[in-house]
């Protein structure tokens, strides 16, 4: 059943290339140039005329919210506003029947996810799923929606789901911005040809696990880590600490890699693990500078950078490198070696991984 793996988290990691070429499966036709997703078809209107876009999630999904925020404001240009689908539902939130409320996630059953969808719905909001699990009740309460494919989690830290969910929004980001003019045509066609490189690349980046278990024994005894992101990656940067949090147990925090400034360079010696992403585009000057500010005050840095990357190489303590892609689609890459990362410490921490203490797969209580 874990197919060889030690363990179903360890297999849901490595069968990403496949979750995600079965979310592209049918809706990415990249040699037409275009994508298909009869379920934004339909409703093209609503989505075009929307005056904004809510995301609704909890957890490792309303990161992939996040995420879906940087994507369609940069690609379609509609605003978006993500919450923790907890706060959406009890603060009286301002919805009209011009919102769109989009709601991911994995199981489809996480209550407090399902009770904003009800609410959204009763205020006249149109509501999209983006669901893992066939028929879950989130799938079956909302208007319309899109399946993620990413096939059965049985790991209770999120991994497959993740990237899969990230890989609809692109989808959708990118289906919108070429139905509304925001991208020219040129650059969607990029992006679909960059797109249909991805699973390829996460194949070729699981690769990397043995020089990720190394970084790990490293780093396995620390009491708190720091995960940096800036941009599409403040998320990812987020998502890397949850998963620590979760199936290691040690102390992590994911911030913007510029608030850092603001209170957390006080934690900051000798035993203090950083993990940062610095990607060749975005943001890579400045996350290069955030990187200086750490190693002044004796921080231990582990970069993800683009391969090829010489600048970070020198001051980083390690550094671990991800295929070159565009800086929006980078998530679904430089996700991975956290992943891995989280998974490898717990493993040497004799930590259940499968099923961490206190967590439970889905959340059906509020
Ligand atoms: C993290 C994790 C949780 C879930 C959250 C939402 O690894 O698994 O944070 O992401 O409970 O669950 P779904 O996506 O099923 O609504």
């Amino acid at each position: 059943e874990k197919g060889g793996y030690e363990h179903f988290m360890l297999k849901e990691i490595h069968e990403q290339p496949k979750a995600i070429t079965d979310t592209f499966r049918g809706r990415m036709l990249a040699e037409d140039n275009i994508i298909k997703m009869s379920s934004i078809e339909l409703n093209l209107d609503k989505f075009l005329n929307a005056n904004r876009i809510i995301i609704v999630a909890c957890g490792t999904s309303w990161h992939a919210g996040l995420v879906g925020e940087y994507l369609f404001e940069d690609m379609a240009r509609i605003p978006v506003e993500v919450e923790y689908a907890s706060e959406f539902r009890y603060r009286n939130p301002i919805i009209t029947n011009k919102d769109i409320v989009i709601a991911i996630s994995q199981s489809g059953e996480t209550a407090d996810t399902l009770a904003a969808i009800k609410l959204a719905k009763s205020k006249g909001a149109f509501v999209y799923g983006i669901c893992n699990v066939v028929g879950s009740s989130i799938a079956r309460e909302t208007h319309a929606g899109a399946y993620t494919h990413a096939g059965p989690e049985i790991g209770v830290a999120s991994t497959k789901a993740f990237t899969t969910q990230i890989t609809v929004l692109t989808l959708i980001a990118l289906k919108l911005g070429k139905a509304n003019g925001s991208l020219a045509d040129h650059t969607f066609k990029n992006y679909l040809k960059k797109m249909q490189l991805i699973p390829k690349q996460v194949e070729e980046l699981l690769n990397i696990d043995e020089h990720v278990k190394q970084i790990s024994a490293v780093y396995k005894d620390a009491k708190n880590c720091l995960y940096l992101g800036r941009g599409f990656n403040f998320p990812v940067a987020l998502e890397g600490a949850l998963k620590l949090k979760e199936i290691s147990y040690i102390h992590a925090e994911g911030y913007p890699a510029a608030e850092m400034k603001h209170g957390p360079i006080a934690l900051i010696d000798e035993n203090m693990p950083i993990f940062v992403i610095a990607t060749n585009r975005g943001h890579y000057e400045k996350v290069v500078s955030n990187i200086q500010e750490i190693k002044s005050r004796a921080g231990k840095i582990i970069a993800v950078v683009t391969e090829g990357d010489t600048t970070v190489k020198e001051i980083a303590d390690h550094v671990i490198e991800i295929p070159d892609t565009e800086e929006a689609l980078t998530p679904l890459l430089t996700t991975i070696p956290f992943q891995l990362l989280s998974y490898h410490i717990a493993v040497m921490l004799n930590k259940n991984v499968d099923q961490p203490r206190n967590l439970a797969k889905s959340v059906t209580v509020e």
